[in-house]
């Protein structure tokens, strides 16, 4: 069943830094979003698991490469992800399996798990980003943060087509209406 929304749909991509991988799923998400007219139905946003870069802007080296690409990253800045962002966002987008991990161990009690911090009892609104990959993989965007400079051009790529694929899906659960 398909249900017709003028209700953002609310997104929140997750990585340890909010400072490579999240932010940039951010920006591509925003760009596709934007670009295929359905910019009135999301609210997209990033954060961090941990706590170390908050307010910084993004990694130079990922800003770089998603540039190089068109996709502008500024006016960024990490912050961490708390509890309230269950309450914020419908759907929470981890770009690893440690993330994914860490978010379900901060999730409070109520809100569609245990909150144990077993992965396998996700509620399907916190899920691996990359399940949406229509590329195989381990369905994980490794941390760019400590690798060379391919990783950044390789975090880029799984996010862009991940990015397209999962707007298809959004598109085809929610029946969304272009932006006139
Ligand atoms: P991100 O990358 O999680 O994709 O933002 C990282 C940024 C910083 C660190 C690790 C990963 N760090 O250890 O400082």
């Amino acid at each position: 069943m398909t249900a017709k929304t003028n209700i953002p749909i609310r997104v929140v991509f997750v990585c340890l830094g909010n400072i490579c991988r999240s932010p940039v799923a951010e920006a591509v998400f925003r760009g596709v979003v934007q670009r295929r007219g359905f910019e009135s139905s999301f609210l997209i946003d990033s954060a961090g698991t941990g706590s170390w870069h908050v307010g910084y802007a993004p990694d130079d080296r990922m800003r770089r490469t998603a540039e190089k690409r068109g996709i502008s990253m500024t006016n960024m800045f990490a912050r961490q992800f708390t509890e309230q962002d269950f309450l914020d966002f419908d759907h929470i987008f981890a770009m690893d399996r440690e993330n994914l991990q860490d978010i379900l161990t901060i999730e409070p009690h109520g809100h569609g798990s245990r909150g144990d911090g077993d992965e396998t009892d996700a509620p399907f609104r916190v899920r691996l980003f990359r399940e949406a990959d229509p590329e195989p993989g381990n369905y994980q965007v490794p941390d760019p943060y400590y690798g060379g400079k391919g990783g950044f051009d390789d975090v880029f790529e799984m996010v862009a087509r991940t990015s397209e694929a999962l707007v298809d899906a959004f598109e085809e659960e929610f029946d969304l209406q272009t932006d006139t």
